[in-house]
């Protein structure tokens, strides 16, 4: 069997990292001696495929065949509002997918996001053979804590493509606190900020020697680095167009000078107190006369462009910490993660709010490859690297009512692998128990009328809720039925529309989903994927009411050890 490698597959920058024989953690060399792959995927006017630094060396030139941030797509219907804001910032052009997915136009050619993912997957495997000079066929890639289920499974699509089996997929925040924590016999209670590129995840840990118990997370899949760039590029072009009266912003190669540009001074201001930011000929006048860019950026302007930014992720922090029921002064380390943490102001806000300075124990680029790493080993047979992770789900999951309210199963935090008896409130069950769907602003249908439209009169077959994907085996009755198929149709947009957790669950009208679904939601069918959450079989339910348990899913990195794995998980 070959090594297992830890992956770090970053919106903006990629990992990977070993453990050696000596039972050393090695981050793998790209040629150059460089650690960082871009996680930038290209095609060149002569039609080859570029990756990583050959990548992003070319995209100023040709911005409308180069592709980043594509992590920020993972998972994600093209008619989301995500999607619409990525398509304002990006050259690449995007349209819907079969499936209303997201698909890239890149040199006259359609990509599935899948596909390119698997396609920087691959990259980081081909260096990781060079290097290790053996076949490298497993990984353990990490993904944010607050990345749904759909998008966990993408990337584990992406792995399958490339025959690369994604044997875990572990939370950005839990890897590095593995990187920090493993074989110094800790007992501490660390918070994780991780401000990365694309994402935020904060995570507070228990560390008590090799067990790491996450005892609350919380994060934002669209907040990181490239919306620090993004503010500093609005300020640039508005500056400019007030002084020349012309919008850079529909010219795609300027654009990406500036942008890259933007990234760079936003770098040198975390060590200077101002910079240049001078982009020559961007532009003529309609006569024809060149015309440049000349701007001096101020680590003070800095600030005050992006401090919202910083409010944002402080906004999840104190939530996240409210949920532990932590007072920063109970707090041992602060460990940053994410080249974002290096921002003076992030560091100078960070320092205020714990009253001392964040610590210096993990490497903000490194960490979280160096813990999949870790972890990847202990997965290994020949292992005697022993690890507990208990692991917590992001969000909420819970059953939603007639009429769109919400009722909470799982709160978010709740530890995973669990189980919960709920008998549900009143408005859950049913008069008859039968599960029939009572749907808002129409009269409950009768039993006949329910069996003729189709909807289930008794449980889920046995089988189907051993498989524990009742909402197939209703799927089938409910074809045809054009209240149904409305339904369905409005609510897998609005599904998508969230990136929800989507589990199956067997009552029609019901499902699992996160708390932050529209209270407006009609009710609506069994979702399609195999559920994250679901009823144990052979309970006995009143109802909708019943005993659930969450199986997998989310995070991924809950799913039950197989074989003789050293992890054990909850
Ligand atoms: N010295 C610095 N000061 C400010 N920002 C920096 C600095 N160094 C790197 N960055 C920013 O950090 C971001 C990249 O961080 P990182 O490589 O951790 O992200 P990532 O892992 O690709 O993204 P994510 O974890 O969100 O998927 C970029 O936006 C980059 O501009
Ligand atoms: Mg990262």
């Amino acid at each position: 069997m070959s090594k297992i490698i830890g992956i770090d597959l970053g919106t903006t920058n990629s990992c990977a990292a070993i453990v050696e024989q000596q039972g050393q953690v090695k981050l793998i060399p790209y040629k150059g001696g460089e650690f960082i792959i871009p996680s930038i995927f290209a095609i060149d006017d002569k039609g080859n495929e570029l990756i990583g630094h050959e990548a992003k060396r070319q995209w100023q030139l040709n911005p409308r065949n180069t592709v980043y941030a594509a992590k920020r797509l993972v998972g994600r219907s093209f008619s989301s509002d995500v999607v619409s804001e990525m398509q304002k910032s990006v050259a690449y052009e995007m349209r819907p997918g079969e499936r209303n997915d997201v698909v890239l136009d890149v040199g006259k050619k359609h990509f599935r996001l899948a596909e390119i993912s698997a396609k920087i997957l691959n990259k980081i495997r081909s260096v990781a053979q060079d290097y290790l000079q053996e076949k490298v066929t497993r990984a353990v890639v990490t993904v944010p804590a607050y990345f749904t289920d759909r998008q966990r499974q993408a990337v584990k699509d992406a792995g399958k493509m490339i025959q690369l089996e994604v044997v875990r997929i572990i939370n950005e925040p839990t890897a590095a606190a593995l990187a920090y924590g493993i074989g110094k016999n800790l007992h501490e209670t660390v918070v994780i900020y991780d401000l990365g590129g694309g994402t935020f995840d904060v995570s507070i840990i228990e560390i008590r020697d090799r067990v790491f118990e996450v005892k609350a997370t919380g994060g934002d899949i669209f907040l990181g680095g490239l919306d620090f760039d993004q503010a500093m590029i609005h300020k640039v072009i508005e500056d400019f167009e007030k002084k020349h009266r012309i919008d850079l912003s529909t010219d795609p190669v300027a654009m990406q000078r500036i942008k890259d540009l933007a990234e760079r001074v936003k770098i040198d201001l975390s060590s200077r107190e101002q910079a240049p930011f001078n982009v020559p000929f961007v532009t003529m006048t309609p006569q024809g006369q060149p015309l440049n860019i000349d701007f001096v950026f101020t680590r003070k302007l800095l600030d005050e462009l992006t401090s919202h930014l910083v409010d944002r992720t402080f906004q999840i922090l104190d939530r996240v910490m409210g949920d532990a029921q932590l007072d920063p002064g109970k707090v041992d380390e602060l460990l940053l993660v994410g080249g974002q943490t290096r921002m003076p102001l992030v560091q100078k806000r960070l320092t205020e709010r714990f009253g001392r300075s964040p610590s210096k124990g993990v490497h903000p680029d490194e960490a979280v490859a160096i813990g999949a790493a870790l972890y990847a080993n202990s997965l290994e047979d020949n292992s005697n690297l022993r690890l507990q992770l208990l692991d917590v789900i992001p969000m909420a999951i819970g059953l939603e009512k007639a009429g769109g309210a919400f009722h909470v199963v799982f709160p978010r935090n709740a530890a995973i692998p669990n189980a919960k008896a709920d008998r549900g409130d009143d408005e859950l069950r049913q008069p008859d128990g039968s599960g029939d769907a009572h749907l808002p602003g129409r009269p409950r249908a009768s039993r006949p009328q329910r069996a003729a439209r189709g909807f289930p009169l008794q449980r889920p077959s046995r089988r189907a809720r051993r498989e524990g994907a009742p909402g197939n085996h209703l799927r089938r009755q409910h074809r045809g039925d054009p209240h149904h198929e409305r339904a369905r149709r409005r609510d897998r947009q609005a599904d998508e529309d969230d990136g929800a957790c989507d589990a199956a669950l067997s009552p029609p009208c019901w499902r699992f989903a996160k708390a932050s679904h529209r209270s407006t939601r009609k009710p609506s069918t069994p979702p399609r994927r195999s559920p994250t959450c679901t009823p144990i079989p052979g309970s006995s339910r009143t109802g909708w009411a019943g005993i659930w348990q969450i199986r997998s899913g989310l995070p991924a990195s809950a799913t039950a050890p197989s074989g003789s794995s050293s992890i054990c998980l909850g």
